[in-house]
């Protein structure tokens, strides 16, 4: 019985899963890419965003992760694949890179 259950249960949580849309799989890597979440730096839609302001000898100065909705597909891939300066390495697949390119492409500004 309890095998039966079991399988049951798990039949279920798998059938559950393929629910999920690929816009609703691109957003949750594009929130929590297993790392610091592109949002926090890249604005909702990948619009870009300031990350801070700072004077440096006197001056006022930013700093600012770009909008990254209007790049193509190499710039993109590109940019994750090799070190930055300031953005965080990841170590993200393909698939991975492909639904977050997705993402950020596919949405509106409203
Ligand atoms: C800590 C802030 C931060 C996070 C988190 C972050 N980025 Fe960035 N990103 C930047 C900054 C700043 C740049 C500009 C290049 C540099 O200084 O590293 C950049 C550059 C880029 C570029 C290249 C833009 C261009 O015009 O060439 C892409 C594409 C990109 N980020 C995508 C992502 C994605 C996708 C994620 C999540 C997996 C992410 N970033 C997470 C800060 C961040």
């Amino acid at each position: 019985m309890k095998i039966i259950v079991c399988t049951a249960m798990l039949f279920l949580s798998l059938k559950a899963e393929g629910f999920i849309t690929k816009t609703e799989y691109a957003k949750m890597l594009y929130v929590n890419p297993r790392g610091i979440g592109c949002v926090l730096c890249h604005g909702k839609r990948g619009e870009g965003s300031v990350i801070a302001k700072y004077k440096h000898k006197g001056e006022q100065k930013k700093l600012v992760a770009p909008a990254i909705n209007n790049l193509s597909k190499e710039k993109f891939f590109r940019a994750l694949k090799e070190s930055n300066s300031v953005m965080p390495k990841y170590f993200l697949a393909n698939s991975e890179l492909d639904a977050l390119y997705f993402y950020v492409t596919n949405q509106s500004s409203k």
